[in-house]
């Protein structure tokens, strides 16, 4: 059984996963309309992913028999400014993501329960590509600069293989 604290925690997560969801899908949305198809790809496939971490934190509730309480998703922003600008939100994102998971590891830890330890290490790890995908992307439109079309239409195209491979 979890505790009432774990439970609660793991609920606020399943509300900032799905607003994570939310947020990419309306990168997704900004970059469609910018015509940077290749990054809206990406950023779907990361909703996507987001959708999955909310569900992987609920039907663990239900496993170790909690209460799920769904919450209300805030609304996204809509517009994000340059490619370099929107990375570089998705990075600070990850990075307050990767907080929110650290912190949900420690009170395992001070409460012992064991089981949600080894559940989160798989949070902790994803946490781990996360960021570093977020920030291989910032750092090739800073190689590139905003200035060089062939550079941005190129990294856009990598970045639709996402999920192709
Ligand atoms: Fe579910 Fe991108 O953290």
């Amino acid at each position: 059984m979890l505790s009432k604290k774990m439970q609660d925690m793991m609920n606020d997560q399943i509300q900032a996963e799905l607003y994570s969801a939310q947020l990419y899908l309306s990168m997704s949305v900004y970059c469609s309309a910018e015509n940077y198809k290749g990054a809206a790809s990406w950023l779907k496939l990361q909703y996507e992913e987001e959708t999955s971490h909310g569900m992987k934190f609920l039907n663990y509730i239900l496993e170790r028999g909690g209460e799920v309480e769904l919450k209300a998703i805030e609304a996204p922003p809509v517009k994000f400014g340059s490619m370099l600008k929107l990375f570089e939100e998705v990075l600070a994102h990850e990075m307050k993501v990767t907080a929110l998971i650290n912190k949900l590891y420690e009170a395992a830890v001070k409460e012992k329960d064991y089981a949600a330890q080894i559940f989160l290490q798989w949070f902790i790890e994803e946490q781990v590509e996360e960021e570093a995908n977020a920030t291989e992307i910032v750092a090739q439109l800073k190689m590139i600069g905003e200035k060089s079309p062939g550079g941005m239409f190129y990294l856009d195209k990598e970045l639709g293989k996402r999920g192709a491979e």
